[in-house]
């Protein structure tokens, strides 16, 4: 990406934060600002982003293997190395995927690296408005909705601030799937489940600072939510094993921890794939 197009004082974006958190290019100085300050209080963020990116692969990949074809990403993020067109046509080179993310910017990147790749696309749209991503043509054009989609939401709901509205957005692709769709979802949790007694305090402490730097420096501050809100998300899913888990530990292989060097629970966001079930079922 050419960031000399972009004037310096672009607000930071949670896409763009995340981007550098990960480890890419697709950044502004307000965003890397942005992101050294969560990082300040929060060093955990950056192999937290990273366990979560990898958890968004395997899922792609485990729903892939079991016969899905069609991806909608919702807050998507910008579509940087091994995300899901990737790991989904690495499968199968006909799986269509959109991407669908409220920041232009990450839209306009998206586009520019999909170019050659004609079953995938990125469009703008805000998850708070899913009828309005559910209506778009792009979306009418490469998924059938009367064969099996992966939704994907990973860590998108904790910018949504208002329960009622995140549970509405959930249900309203819920009820666009045929059953044997997929939930990808990932988000996340309060500290005061996953750290002990000794350190809540500290981390709590450092928690209300990173959420503070999201309210100040972007349009989307984060609003954490426990285990069980998150797994009410999956109403009318079941979940595969191992359940709604730490991003980190989800159907983690082998001896790579490079995306989560220490205890996993510490990357704070939890991350499940349901698969629908039939009404009555
Ligand atoms: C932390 S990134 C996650 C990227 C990717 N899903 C992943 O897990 O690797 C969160 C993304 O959600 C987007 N986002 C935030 N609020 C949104 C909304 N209301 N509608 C759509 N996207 C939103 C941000 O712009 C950002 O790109």
């Amino acid at each position: 990406m050419n960031t000399n197009r972009h004037p310096d004082q672009k607000p930071a974006t949670a896409a763009r934060i995340y981007d550098y958190l990960i480890g890419g290019t697709h950044n502004f100085p307000a965003d890397r600002s942005a992101a050294e300050a969560v990082l300040q209080q929060a060093p955990v963020a950056r192999p937290a982003a990273r366990a979560n990116r990898g958890f968004l692969g395997r899922s792609v990949r485990f729903a892939a293997e079991a016969g899905i074809r069609q991806f909608l990403d919702v807050g998507s993020g910008i579509p940087t190395e091994r995300n899901v067109h990737e790991c989904a046509q690495d499968v199968d080179p006909t799986s269509r995927v959109v991407y669908v993310d409220i920041d232009p910017v990450a839209v306009a990147e998206g586009l520019e690296l999909l170019a050659a790749n004609k079953h995938a696309t990125s469009i703008r749209g805000d998850v708070r408005d899913p009828s309005a991503i559910l209506r778009h043509r792009a979306v009418a054009e490469l998924i059938d909705f009367s064969q099996p989609v992966a939704v994907i939401m990973c860590a998108l709901l904790h910018f949504v601030q208002d329960d009622k509205v995140a549970s509405a957005a959930v249900a309203t692709f819920r009820a666009a799937c045929v059953p044997g769709s997929y939930l990808i979802l990932s988000h996340t949790t309060p500290p005061d489940i996953w750290v002990d007694e000794t350190e809540r305090a500290a981390v709590a402490e450092s928690e209300q600072e990173l959420r503070a730097v999201y309210a100040r420096q972007t349009a989307t501050p984060v609003r954490m939510r426990s285990h069980a809100a998150i797994e009410d998300f999956f109403g009318g899913y079941d979940l595969v094993d191992p359940g709604l888990d730490w991003v980190g530990k989800w159907r983690h292989v082998g001896e790579d921890e490079a995306e989560f060097a220490g205890d996993s629970r510490l990357a704070g966001i939890l991350g499940g794939v349901g698969v629908l079930r039939a009404e009555g079922a």
